[in-house]
């Protein structure tokens, strides 16, 4: 069998939560394979809200197999409060979840040094989620990582001589802190992490699928937040494209089959870092509150503007996207004119493709298509669709040469329409 993925094409928050559940019984197994607890992904069903940070969004469908793979970076103390959450609210995961002893591990330091770094740099702070993940991985890439699969033996040495390295650099910084309750709250996360299956989950995902089994990779953050292809140095500090779940999880790339590519009718982001069409008025104060564009995270207000084609044209290139989705239609079902963002007008030059800089002078080039202007959140089948939503659903997959397969209308599980049939 293949493995197909499903990750975010714009900024985040594309509604991968929500759309990793509903496909979840498709498939055998759910897995995660970069990012860390800095991913909100929410889920709605039966009237009730649940925000995963750690655990794959397959944990609510059945008895799937849900696993976090060795590109993700894992917090113990945040990971023990979401999974505890989980096992009150009548979730039992404990046989189902299955942890890569790869993974690395999130260090309460490490929190404490993403703190420090941002506050070094001031205005040009990235506004991190402040779960510590780029001094993780950059533990890892500088091969100081402590894994997963540490814990099991001699960890306490282990330990110490990271936090040793790590408070070394903390006074460097001057940055004042308090680790007693951190570490405290981490340890008893270490301890909680003992009782889950920590496996050699590349091992397994490949006996899965040569079992006749069959994977969904769930990414997180989004593909202009990418480390490589995003809108660099404001960005996250893994690889979310599809060539990430590759190395994530240890499947090759022949093994892949679909690539969903997730997105929003309009755009968003959350943190510093250059947005072209961003809108700062009241059309962008508008889609926000309507689209409830708050993050998951950490309740900060998402930016809002209107859709980005060039950066769409580019993710799509980098993932290999072969079906789209189109998330939050329902946010733009009372305007009457939806634009969206065709090409960049860069130094008075029509550019179409995504340039290496997009900090400054960079002035959108928008289409404008007539709104649809009908309440689409009950909506269940394409057949419904007005005729201007079909209009723009066909403009964007002109503009993106790949057909739109799910339209979501609201944030319920329910609220989902398939337009093709599976082949
Ligand atoms: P993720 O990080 O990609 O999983 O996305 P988030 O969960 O951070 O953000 C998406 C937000 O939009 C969540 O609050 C979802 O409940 C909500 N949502 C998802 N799909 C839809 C939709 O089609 N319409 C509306 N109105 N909200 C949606
Ligand atoms: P999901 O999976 C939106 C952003 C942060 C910041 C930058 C770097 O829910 O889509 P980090 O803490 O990763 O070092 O922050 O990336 N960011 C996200 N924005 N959704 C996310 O995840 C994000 N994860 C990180 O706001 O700008
Ligand atoms: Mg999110």
């Amino acid at each position: 069998m293949k493995v197909d993925i499903l990750l975010g094409l714009q900024w985040g928050d594309e509604g991968k939560g929500k759309v990793v559940d509903v496909l979840t019984p498709r498939y055998d197994v759910v897995a995660r394979f970069q990012g860390g607890p800095n991913a909100g992904h929410t889920l709605e069903f039966g009237g009730q809200k649940y925000v995963l940070r750690s655990i794959p969004s397959g944990i609510f469908q059945g008895d799937k197999v849900n696993i976090i793979g060795n590109g993700v970076v894992l917090d113990p103390a945040l990971f023990k409060a979401e999974a505890e959450a989980l096992e009150a609210s009548g979730h039992p995961l404990r046989e189902r979840l299955h942890i890569s002893k790869k993974a690395h591990l999130i260090l309460p330091t490490h929190r404490l040094l993403d703190a420090a770094y941002e506050a070094a740099k001031g205005d040009a702070k990235v506004g991190t989620t402040g779960k510590g993940i780029g001094p993780t991985y950059t533990d890892k890439v500088s091969r100081n990582g402590l894994r997963v699969g540490d814990i099991l033996h001699r960890f306490d040495e282990k330990y110490a001589a990271a936090k040793a390295r790590h408070e070394q650099i903390l006074k460097g910084l001057d940055y004042a802190y308090d680790l007693a309750g951190l570490e405290r709250e981490w340890m008893e996360g270490i301890e909680y992490l003992k009782q889950f299956h920590l496996v050699d989950s590349e091992q397994e995902v490949n006996d899965l699928l040569a079992s006749g089994k069959s994977v969904l990779c769930e990414g997180a953050q989004g593909t202009m937040l990418d480390i490589d292809f995003g809108s660099y140095p404001f960005v996250t500090s893994s690889n979310t494209v599809s060539a990430g779940a590759c190395t994530g999880l240890g499947v090759a790339p022949n093994r892949v089959g679909e690539v969903y590519g997730i997105f929003k009718a309009y755009c968003t982001r959350v943190g510093a870092g250059p947005f072209p069409t961003e809108l700062t008025d009241e059309v962008g104060e508008r889609i926000g509150a309507i689209g409830h564009e708050f993050g998951a995270v950490t309740g900060r207000k998402r930016r809002c503007g209107w859709i980005d084609l060039v950066a769409l044209r580019y993710s799509v290139m980098i993932n290999g996207v072969t079906k789209l989705i189109m998330m939050k239609s329902d946010v733009l079902d009372t305007f009457d004119t939806i634009k969206a963002c065709v090409a960049y007008r860069i130094d008075g030059e029509e550019v179409e493709h995504f340039p290496y800089d997009i900090t400054e002078g960079v002035e959108p080039i928008y289409a404008e298509l007539p709104g649809w202007q009908t309440d689409m959140s009950a909506m269940r089948s394409e057949d419904e669709f007005p005729e201007e939503f079909n209009n723009y659903l066909s403009f964007l997959e002109d503009q993106l040469g790949v057909p739109v397969q799910i339209v979501s209308v609201g944030p319920d599980r329910e609220q989902t329409v398939e337009r093709y049939q599976e082949e």
